[in-house]
């Protein structure tokens, strides 16, 4: 049973971000994330502060708009159009979620599918579910880095996502799909997830409940990837697998904290590396 080991890999690609950087700012482009973060969300705060911190150790240009809660639909549109037309930004990000009097697909939909480094907007969720190259949302790419990292062929593997959000699941299985896999994707209202899930060699749990994934549910020699991020009662972290209880059983398995979680913020800047090479081309 191997533990994947998802700090050392977040830490590897950063160093090649950073690598990718200074090139690029020796041509005269100084790659630059935006984010925007609507309201007082404790968590996103935190979030927040992390991409922020880690654009700036490898020598990225970070831009941050922290809005109050009462911001209006229009004036977060605004922000963003401006954005949009500045070329000194590149990577544009509207932490989720937003305040409830906000419409989220709007704003998603306004932001230039060229600076979409989440990979949200509906012209990249095409490209996606089409094969074609664009923005892909950062956990789930990440995800796809931890396979190729640890040789995992996905050629032909029968793969169960367990969650359908537009972050996750979703895109977790159109890039499985895409890979060789066959894909079955589970959500709350599943019937008999256990009995699917047993005969599955790959299962990816992002559905948002404390040690959801349980020794019965998992066959043996399973890969096992928790995208659960839970705080229990007592202040620890916990994932959505319960990793003591399936470790023995699984082939390979991702810890919560250190498996998939620093993953997604090292995407993120790969992604707005990404954007500007595309600049370079353009
Ligand atoms: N909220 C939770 N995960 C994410 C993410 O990947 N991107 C954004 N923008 N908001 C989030």
């Amino acid at each position: 049973m191997t533990i994947i080991d998802g700090k050392a890999l977040s830490a590897k690609i950063k160093e090649r971000v950073k690598k990718d950087c200074e090139e690029l700012i020796a041509k005269g482009i100084k790659p630059t994330l935006a984010v925007i973060l609507v309201g007082e969300d404790k968590a996103s705060q935190t979030y927040v502060a992390s991409k922020e911190k880690a654009c700036i150790a490898a020598g990225m240009g970070s831009v941050m708009h922290r809005l109050g809660e009462q911001t209006t639909q229009n004036e977060l549109l605004s922000l963003i159009e401006v954005l949009n037309k500045d070329d000194s930004i590149h990577g544009i990000l509207v932490q989720l979620p937003l305040p409830k009097h906000l419409d989220t697909n709007e704003v998603l939909r306004r932001i230039d599918p060229n600076k979409d480094v989440d990979g949200f907007h509906a012209l990249n969720v095409g490209k996606l579910n089409s094969g074609l190259d664009g923005f892909v949302p950062c956990t789930p790419l990440g995800i796809m880095e931890i396979f190729k990292e640890y040789n995992i062929d996905l050629v032909g593997k029968n793969a169960l996502v367990i969650g359908r959000s537009n972050i996750v699941g979703k895109p977790m299985a159109a890039l499985l799909l895409n890979a060789g896999a066959t894909v079955t994707i589970a959500h709350s209202k599943t019937k008999n997830l256990a009995q699917i899930s047993r005969s599955m060699d790959i299962i990816v749990v992002a559905i948002g409940k404390p040690k959801f994934l349980s020794a019965d549910m998992v066959g043996e020699g399973a890969i096992i990837i928790d995208v659960g991020i839970n705080r229990l009662d007592d202040g620890s972290l916990c994932g959505d697998a319960d990793f003591e209880a399936i470790k023995d059983k699984c082939s390979f398995i991702t810890p919560v904290p250190g498996g998939v979680g620093p993953m997604t913020i090292a995407m993120l800047l790969s992604n707005t590396i990404k954007s500007a090479k595309n600049e370079l081309r353009a």
